[in-house]
């Protein structure tokens, strides 16, 4: 039998993420190894610390009913991490929000403000989470193209006014995913205060914030005014190696707090207890785990940079996030091709920029999410493809 699905199905089609995978299955199943640089997700565990708190509260039979939501000591915590690190003042009780994942926020705020027809405003290319956000709530989206000429920033003069007069919502993300841009403090003030003029919400995606090579990356929260308009949501998921855990939170305007605490207390019974007291104490440390996080990425994002430049294929260091944004060599007409290409002759697996959005297309994402000695592995099968000429020494 074929059950009829919904309309809103139709927007959630299956992604050239699901063509890449079939064939580096394929090309493992030929019993060809495949050096993955496509997935977000960190290879590194979490700090022992962590591990060991979220252990012993599994072996505490006190701790397995539904938590409902987040504990007192879990919002505390995220309010002495914003205190610590950004100078900010988060009220604990009002102005926390626990997550289950930053995807879970992500994808839940457009239901709580928008009606099907409003605009969202996204970074293009952006992180596909927002579309799907969009697309259950019947939202449309509006891609901000983040242009290299603008280093890669979003030009808000750009949006149409009657755009901005239907938007309900606008999302940023820095350091971003895929491009690993930095805000300037200029860019959130400009964010405020369209999201003032035209009354709409903002919500910046802060899931790279401990991830950065020279300069901190600034908190939107840390900025004049934004708690008036807006909330920032952030994650333990590569901050600390949390990803399996699903813990994160959003942070700042109390109406848009409430309203997706009021939302989510339809859906979901919270987080298992023993993994937020686990995130407390990934969020109150302060053992210089992250400074050597942050070394461990910085070594990574170096030696691919240095010996991909060697064999002529140059890309601009990043800032912050755990991803490089490398333009598509000359000679193909997309970048979907030159991911395949790079696959079949390479055995080395990126995403395609155009999986971003429009914009993405010419680049492709490059994630350093394995060990130095691998990605050294993967500079060597790209120049033994012959797709870049030059030779490495
Ligand atoms: C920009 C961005 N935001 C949010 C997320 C979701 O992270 P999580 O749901 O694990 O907190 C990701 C994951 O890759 C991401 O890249």
């Amino acid at each position: 039998m074929e059950f009829p699905i919904s309309k809103r199905m139709a927007s959630f089609t299956e992604s050239v993420f699901t063509e890449l995978a079939q064939i580096k299955n394929s090309k493992l199943s030929d019993g060809l190894s495949v050096i993955d640089l496509s997935i977000g997700s960190p290879d590194m565990p979490p700090p022992s610390f962590v591990m060991e708190e979220l252990a012993r509260g599994a072996r505490d039979q006190e701790l397995y009913g539904y938590s409902l939501t987040g504990t007192n000591e879990f919002h505390t915590a995220v309010s002495g991490y914003y205190k610590r690190n950004f100078e900010v003042d988060v009220d604990p009780a009002s102005e926390v929000l626990l997550l289950m994942g930053s995807q879970d926020g992500l994808v839940h705020l457009p239901m709580v403000l928008c009606d099907p027809g409003d605009y969202i405003l996204v970074p293009d290319p952006g992180y596909t989470a927002y579309a799907a956000g969009a697309a259950m709530a019947g939202a449309q989206m509006y891609g901000m193209p983040l242009k290299k000429e603008n280093s890669f920033l979003p030009d808000f003069n750009e949006i149409p006014e009657e755009i901005l007069a239907n938007t309900k919502l606008m999302i940023l993300n820095f350091p971003g995913n895929p491009v690993p841009a930095m805000a300037t403090e200029e860019l959130f003030l400009q964010a405020i205060r369209l999201a003032k003029k035209y009354g709409f919400a903002v919500l910046h995606d802060f899931a790279y914030s401990e991830l950065y090579y020279e300069n901190k990356p600034l908190s939107f929260l840390s900025v004049e005014g934004a708690a008036d308009v807006g909330i920032e949501m952030n994650s333990l998921s590569k901050s600390f190696n949390m990803a399996g855990c699903r813990v994160a939170y959003a942070a700042g305007n109390q109406q848009l707090i409430a309203l997706l605490a009021n939302f989510k207390s339809n859906l979901d019974y919270g987080v298992f207890l023993p993994v937020q007291a686990a995130a407390v104490k990934a969020l109150n440390d302060q053992s210089g785990f992250l400074q050597d996080l942050r070394e461990t990425y910085r070594k990574r994002r170096d030696v691919l940079i240095k010996d991909l430049e060697t064999i002529g294929w140059d890309i601009s260091r990043p800032e912050g996030s755990m991803f490089l944004w490398a333009e598509v060599p000359s000679g193909y007409s997309c970048s979907k091709d030159f991911a395949i290409d790079l696959i079949n002759r390479a055995g080395v697996v990126v995403t395609p920029g155009s999986a971003f959005g429009r914009w993405g297309e010419g680049y492709v994402r490059i994630a350093l999410v394995q060990h130095e000695d691998v990605l050294r592995q993967a500079a060597l099968n790209i120049e033994g493809s012959g797709i870049f000429k030059k030779i490495l020494a």
